[in-house]
């Protein structure tokens, strides 16, 4: 997608120095756009745990690239393959919740395997890392396709008034590697010259919402407006709201989606206002292992100063300033699940399907067991 006219992807291999990966640091946009070199399997550690990256499809892709470097640092190792695997351990264990992590670190592992000398098995590291995050913006675009018949249909019976959209967190190109999952309709209708009009949950507590789907819909040039997070009910109520779109780290089989801490009860909204709630994912972040997502998806706890501070820009530099009683304790689940009771339907890269076991592995065969 666009920053300032120019095209970006969220990770790319540095022009001229295939050892090195880069990405955008997150971190202090939208008021900073600062591009950041990754050399060794810590670095890239360091960005996912960290948030340098972040969103379930990017840290799938920078587990790609992760993956790797290990294989470039292992040949400089006595044992390479105990090298790689303990690099896809490490990877693994920076952030439990999204599952496009294991999946890519696994895709690598299992590809790796197939080299038969330590220069082939860095020469498939490196196109498997190509193919994750290429892969990776093509679903995402596709989505975009299928995703955006659900907000023409709505535009239609609207007479084509604006759309209004809530959103949740970052599903944005930020937290792929293009495109985004729950923006990739948005910007699809947009693009077509569908009016659409994007409430943005500003989403407590790194505000993932205000700060980064914010800046890239206004990169894009889409309406919208950023609302503190317990708004989105009181708009539903009074018809502000057509329909709901958001991401997720992982969802089950059956339909049950974990997505940022709060996605739950807009979900719980939406039901109870009769608005439409959809759920956008590439297949590498479904779960085909986990039955019942309340109780199995593992879910990521942080530290309490991501509530207890909070960043932004005061006299032209950011800064971090205490928010709460300097003694008080705060909690921090980074993620909750929907039932998939109150999904309305998933929209993947294979089409749209009911969020329910039989419709899913409709659409994604080879999963049936
Ligand atoms: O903690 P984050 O910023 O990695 O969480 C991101 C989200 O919750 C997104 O909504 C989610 O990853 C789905 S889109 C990839």
């Amino acid at each position: 997608m666009n920053v300032q006219g120019k095209h970006y992807r969220t990770i790319w291999i540095k022009k001229g120095d295939k050892k090195v990966i880069q990405i955008i640091d997150q971190r202090n946009l939208p008021h900073e756009f600062i591009i950041e070199d990754l050399k060794s399997v810590d670095e890239v550690a360091t960005a996912i745990k960290d948030m340098h990256v972040r969103g379930a499809g990017l840290i799938g892709a920078t587990a790609g690239y992760g993956m790797y470097l290990a294989t470039l640092e292992a040949s400089r190792n006595d044992s390479f393959d105990d090298f790689v695997v303990k690099a896809g351990e490490k990877l693994k264990a920076t952030r439990p919740t999204a599952v496009n992590l294991a999946w890519a670190v696994k895709r690598q592992l299992d590809a790796i395997k197939k080299g038969s000398s330590i220069d082939k098995k860095i020469a498939i590291a490196f196109k498997t890392a190509n193919e994750i995050a290429d892969e990776d913006a093509e679903y995402c675009r596709r989505i975009g396709e299928h995703g955006v018949k659900i907000i023409e249909e709505i535009s239609k019976k609207k007479g084509d008034k604006t759309v209004n959209i809530l959103t949740h967190c970052n599903a944005g190109w930020l937290a792929f590697v293009d495109y985004g999952s729950a923006t990739a309709p948005i910007y699809a209708a947009f693009d077509k010259g569908i009016k659409v009009h994007v409430w943005v949950d500003e989403t407590r507590p790194r505000n993932q919402g205000a700060r980064l789907t914010a800046w890239e819909l206004g990169e894009h040039g889409v309406p919208h407006t950023v609302i503190p997070d317990n708004v989105g009910g009181h708009l539903m109520q009074h018809g502000l709201v057509d329909l709901v779109i958001v991401g997720t780290d992982r969802t089950t089989y059956t339909g049950d989606v974990a997505n940022k801490i709060g996605t739950y009860l807009k979900a719980l909204a939406a039901k109870d206002n009769n608005v439409p709630f959809y759920v956008a994912l590439p297949s590498s972040t479904f779960d085909w292992t986990v039955r019942d997502g309340v109780k199995e998806i593992p879910i990521e706890q942080r530290g309490e100063e991501e509530v207890k501070y909070i960043q932004g820009l005061c006299d032209g530099e950011i800064k971090k300033v205490l928010l709460t009683p300097k003694k008080s304790k705060a909690t921090n689940y980074a993620f909750d699940v929907t039932p998939a009771r109150l999904v309305t339907s998933l929209i993947t890269e294979r089409g749209i399907c009911a969020p329910n076991e039989k419709s899913i592995l409709e659409l994604y065969p080879e999963h049936k067991k």
